[in-house]
């Protein structure tokens, strides 16, 4: 329930994606929000209000002058009471109106009322999205501080190729409840690793571990959350990448090495939440190893890098943060791994609480001792983390 007890308005223009903003609806509800839903006249040739009422729960208003809201005033009332103003799709007309102060129908009027933020998730043809004067208008938008969502690229109803298409709902929701969470990482970078590496040993074998990706990702969607530009270099999972985040997928541990120290001067904050290996096959054999080679195979191994102790040992580092996963023993191992690698924050879980599954229980080990977090979904956690990471970095980096 992401969206407990949040308003939205939602404006749909007319446009094909219209169909999507029915789904939008009943995510919106089922992550907890209250939805009333403004449609353009437009809109109504593509799905009929009946629909949006049914999903919503709520009466739907297509209509400046709609005679069965009390006060004749619809729109006054939806912005009023709304947390945001959300547009889904919004079409080439609706943000040239918007970014002019046209009130022409209900929906243009209230968004010139509203009193709330307004976010709009545009859906055109490529070449109306790329005209010089619907960029000109979007541009006015961002200037006016209007969140614009989007367009992704891909096949169009039209059937051309390109930029213009409608984000997802599921993605619409994920930047909705980004857009609510608190902003402490505004204007700082933060460069991550995330799940395991892989060593290979023949062009088809090789050393892995079971880490699946999802702390290290649920940490890079709440550090983008709370307003970071974010970069999450990791290893082979398949999971996707969370919106807003920069993604270098690499394999071993020396590329995730290579890929972090190249980026890493530049950086307010490096958190390593990969599962490195620690060891390397000195060499890979680049033909498969056949079994009757030899009754014994002995693969020596050498030590790979240790990225964040690297990082950290840079002459100006970032704020460095650790993660440590125990089967025991976990206080005393995780201050180790602090001290070692000479880092202020290292994150302790246990490795039958952390890897694979979707919820944590994390130990956060600082200068002032530990703090235990209450076992959650990761993304909960990470939103913990996060908190606490940017509570440090203000008292102790200024902003590069
Ligand atoms: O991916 P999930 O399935 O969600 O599981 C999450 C997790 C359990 C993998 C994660 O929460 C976690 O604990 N990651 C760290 C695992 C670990 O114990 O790492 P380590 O003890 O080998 O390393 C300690 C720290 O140094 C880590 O921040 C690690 O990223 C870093 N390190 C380690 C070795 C190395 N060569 N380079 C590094 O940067």
């Amino acid at each position: 329930m992401e969206l407990e007890g949040k308003r939205v308005t939602l404006g749909v223009t007319g446009g094909i994606a219209a169909y999507k903003a029915a789904e939008l609806v009943r995510l919106l509800v089922g992550q907890g929000a209250s939805v009333r839903v403004a449609m353009t006249e437009a809109a109504t040739h593509f799905v009929t209000p009946t629909t949006f009422q049914a999903l919503s729960g709520n009466p739907v208003f297509t209509d400046l002058w709609d005679t069965g809201v009390a006060n004749g005033m619809a729109h006054i009332g939806l912005s009023r009471e709304a947390d945001v103003l959300l547009v889904a799709p919004a079409s080439a007309d609706y943000l040239a109106k918007a970014a002019h102060g046209v009130a022409s129908d209900l929906l243009t009027t209230l968004t010139l009322a509203r009193d709330c933020p307004l976010l709009v998730a545009p859906s055109m043809n490529r070449q109306m999205w790329s005209h010089p004067a619907t960029q000109r208008n979007v541009a006015t938008l961002i200037g006016d501080g209007v969140g614009v969502l989007g367009p992704a690229q891909g096949g169009q109803a039209c059937g051309e190729t390109g930029d213009g298409r409608m984000l997802e709902p599921a993605e619409i929701v994920e930047e909705l409840v980004a857009h609510f969470q608190p902003k402490p990482l505004k204007g700082r970078k933060v460069l991550m690793t995330a799940g395991p590496t892989f060593e290979a040993i023949d062009p088809v074998r090789g050393i892995a571990n079971l880490s699946s990706g999802k702390m290290g990702f649920a940490v890079a969607r709440a550090a983008r959350e709370a307003g970071a530009e974010v970069t999450l270099v990791c290893g082979p999972v398949s999971l996707p990448t969370p919106r807003g985040v920069t993604r270098v997928d690499v394999t071993a541990a020396l590329e995730m090495y290579a890929q972090v120290m190249r980026r890493a001067t530049a950086q307010d904050v490096f958190i390593g939440v990969a599962a490195v290996a620690d060891y390397r096959p000195q060499t890979a054999s680049d033909r498969k190893i056949k079994k009757d080679a030899a009754p014994r195979l002995v693969i020596e191994l050498v030590e790979n890098p240790d990225i964040l102790a690297e990082v950290a040992a840079l002459p100006r580092p970032p704020l460095c943060v650790g993660f440590a996963a125990e089967t025991g023993n976990l206080a005393e191992y995780a201050e180790k791994k602090r001290r070692a690698k000479k880092i202020p924050l290292i994150v302790g879980n246990l490795v039958q609480d952390g890897f694979g599954g979707d919820t944590n229980a994390l130990i956060l080990f600082d200068d002032g001792g530990q703090h235990t977090l209450t076992p959650a979904p990761k993304l909960a956690l990470a939103r913990q983390l996060i908190a606490r990471v940017a509570a440090l970095l203000e008292s102790t980096h200024a902003p590069h």
